[in-house]
């Protein structure tokens, strides 16, 4: 009578890879850290063969790289190019999602350039372009533009194409609300913003109705798969979004939700892995075809 199932093929791991040989602990993410290449390449190896559907890579920087355009993004020998090239190479079948936002690489920590204390939207949409064709030369199978920029998806399929990648796919993070469950995520990377917030992009938390807008552009502009995130506390959005669109949706168990299964279960009171299972389950019951969880390795192995 089971009406939902879950497997590891739904499941996408998200990863931090830093410089040097070594790993650094995230502490606001327990189990999770920054890894360099080669422990990525080992925790990689051992999602594949446990099923997981792909990774979902973010670089690290040291602050030195971080300019207000973040021209580091399109560096060919940059530590996200090495990294997805490294995994190319090794795990072929792995499939790889690059993120598409300016903001590791940001000195102002913001996912668009800022001019005048404002976040440009325009100035920022070619950049985000460069930035997914560097990618995909480097062999990402999917860009995933988790910036919010208007038009962004368009412009990056358009320069994809020009480049030959007409083969690339975009998962375009559709409905991004502004979140303070992304607070861990940015303690990871060292990339909250310098100054002001999110909001001139990102969605309001109390809107579901704009989901339409945000929806008929992506689809419009070319997106192949649409995100919704933050992850539980808006399975009623991802619901919607199910139901006012043919293309495949993702969603995202963010990181200040993992952060509360794995804090919780360390003081005793809840069964991690339970709760890590049953969160996964309520995702695919509202609607996600997809998920990306930092669980994702630990429920693979568990399933
Ligand atoms: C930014 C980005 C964020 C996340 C993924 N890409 C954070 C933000 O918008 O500030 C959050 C993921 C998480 O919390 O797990 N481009």
């Amino acid at each position: 009578m089971t009406e939902t199932h879950l497997s590891p093929a739904h499941l996408v791991l998200p990863l931090f890879v830093q410089e040097g040989a070594g790993q650094t602990p995230i502490p606001s993410m327990p189990g999770q850290a920054r890894l360099g290449i080669e422990p990525l390449l080992a925790v990689a190896r051992r999602a594949l063969s446990a099923g997981v559907g792909g990774v979902a890579l973010f670089p690290a920087l040291t602050d030195a790289l971080k300019t207000p355009r973040g021209e580091e993004s399109l560096n060919d020998d940059g530590l996200l190019q090495r990294t997805v090239r490294a995994l190319k190479r090794e795990l072929p079948e792995l499939v790889v999602f690059t993120d598409v936002a300016l903001d590791p690489y940001s000195s102002d920590g913001h996912d668009g350039v800022v001019i005048d204390g404002r976040i440009d939207n325009d100035e920022t949409v070619p950049l985000l372009a460069k930035m997914a064709v560097a990618q995909a030369r480097a062999g990402a199978d999917v860009v995933a533009p988790s910036d919010m920029m208007d038009g962004r998806v368009e412009a990056i399929r358009r320069a994809l194409d020009e480049a030959g990648f007409q083969d690339v796919g975009i998962l375009s993070y559709c409905v991004k609300y502004a979140s303070g469950f992304y607070g861990p995520f940015r303690d990871a990377l060292d990339s909250a913003p310098r100054s002001g917030d999110k909001k001139t992009y990102q969605m309001n938390p109390a809107n579901v109705r704009e989901c339409l807008r945000e929806i008929a552009l992506d689809e419009a502009e070319g997106a192949d798969l649409l995100m919704v995130k933050p992850g539980l506390p808006y399975a009623d959005v991802l619901r919607f979004v199910r139901e006012h669109s043919t293309l495949p949706i993702a969603a995202y168990h963010v990181s200040g939700e993992y952060c509360m299964l794995k804090v919780a279960a360390e003081r005793g009171f809840l069964d991690y892995e339970r709760c890590l299972l049953e969160s996964l389950l309520c995702l695919r019951r509202a609607g996600a075809d997809l998920i990306f969880t930092y669980g994702a390795l630990e429920a693979a192995e568990l399933l």
